[in-house]
């Protein structure tokens, strides 16, 4: 097949997720396979901006998929935000003879992108970001990492709130979304889970449940608060108010945003980044490289950055049911 580009440019963006490094080298190396030139860009639309990039051969990411973070860094750029630093990053992409781009972040980063496509340049996204809140993609690359760099926390916490016969109250991140935690929460047997997406009733939902489980002979409890649903000293505070139980607040944090990607992270990443240089091949643009759960496909950007994405309403359905009396 002749590809429609010559030369492309890879940048990761926003918050970085672990495996991103793995969709860098599927990137460069499938351009290569391909008889395409590819740049990587350093710290997302800010080197495109000031210019910030070079040539990547496939010895560039030699043993780059076991490490988290990115090679290439990443930033929220704000000077690419405005007219000026837009049009530095075009005249940047035409100087350096670049005809496509691979944006790699979350739906920031793909509003970005469609900004630099009206100027010319072909792009398309790749999704990755620890909150699994992009709608069109049933994946986000980092997410399975993030949940269980997380679980594994909160295994340790358990050991010493069993100890200690206290409540554990831990935040996780996921801005605006509740999917880590939902995930995060079930997979840690929390006694409940608070999400953005779901309005509860604290009596009912954590109070009542503690209160059961007490009753019933339990110790300790371990309740997971997702960023964007509450504060967790607030939520601390009225469990001790409201059951004169000990409770201990932990943030997890960006830890949940480090550490070696698992394997899941790695072949959806190594996948979708293969993908996204087929789909700049193909002469397409404005796209995203979408997981239905079983095939890699590309969808319109604007279309995919209107979609809402739901909680997994299965999943949260259960969350009563399993967590009941115990
Ligand atoms: O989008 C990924 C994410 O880790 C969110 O879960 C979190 O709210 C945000 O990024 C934190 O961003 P920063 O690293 O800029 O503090």
């Amino acid at each position: 097949m002749k590809s429609a580009v010559k030369r492309i440019g890879v940048l990761t963006s926003g918050g970085d997720a672990p495996g991103m490094n793995a969709v860098i080298r599927a990137v460069v190396r499938t351009s290569y396979s391909m008889g395409i030139e590819c740049v990587g860009i350093k710290r997302g639309y800010h080197g495109l901006v000031t210019g910030d990039m070079n040539p990547m051969t496939p010895q560039d990411v030699n043993g780059i998929t076991g490490r988290g973070g990115t090679i290439l860094y990443s930033a929220r750029s704000k000077e690419f935000m405005t007219p000026e630093g837009l049009k530095r990053a075009a005249d940047n992409c035409r100087f350096m003879g670049i005809e496509g781009l691979v944006t790699v972040g979350g739906d920031g980063t793909f509003r970005g992108a469609l900004e630099l496509s009206k100027t010319g340049v072909s792009v398309v996204g790749v999704p990755a970001t620890i909150d699994n809140d992009i709608a069109c993609t049933d994946y986000t690359i980092g997410y399975d990492t993030a949940c269980n760099t997380a679980i594994d926390c909160i295994d340790r916490l358990r050991d010493t709130m069993q100890s200690h016969e206290r409540c554990s109250v831990v935040e996780v991140m996921g801005r605006k979304a509740g999917h880590l935690a939902l995930y995060v929460g079930i997979a840690a047997g929390a006694t409940a889970i608070l999400v953005p997406e779901k309005k509860i009733k604290f009596e009912e939902h954590v109070i009542k449940k503690i209160r059961d489980a007490r009753l019933n002979g339990r110790k300790h409890f371990m309740i997971i608060v997702a960023e964007g649903a509450a504060n967790a000293s607030e939520v601390a505070q009225r469990i001790n108010a409201e059951t004169g139980m000990e409770t201990r607040v932990t943030i997890l944090g960006h830890i949940q945003r480090g550490g070696t990607p698992l394997v899941r992270d790695r072949v959806i990443a190594s996948r979708m980044g293969y993908t996204a240089v087929h789909v700049l091949a193909e002469g397409k643009t404005d796209k995203v490289v979408c997981f239905d759960g079983r095939d890699y496909l590309d969808m319109d950007i604007t279309e995919a950055l209107k979609m809402k994405k739901g909680l997994d309403e299965d999943v949260w359905d259960i969350i009563d049911a399993i967590t009941a009396g115990a």
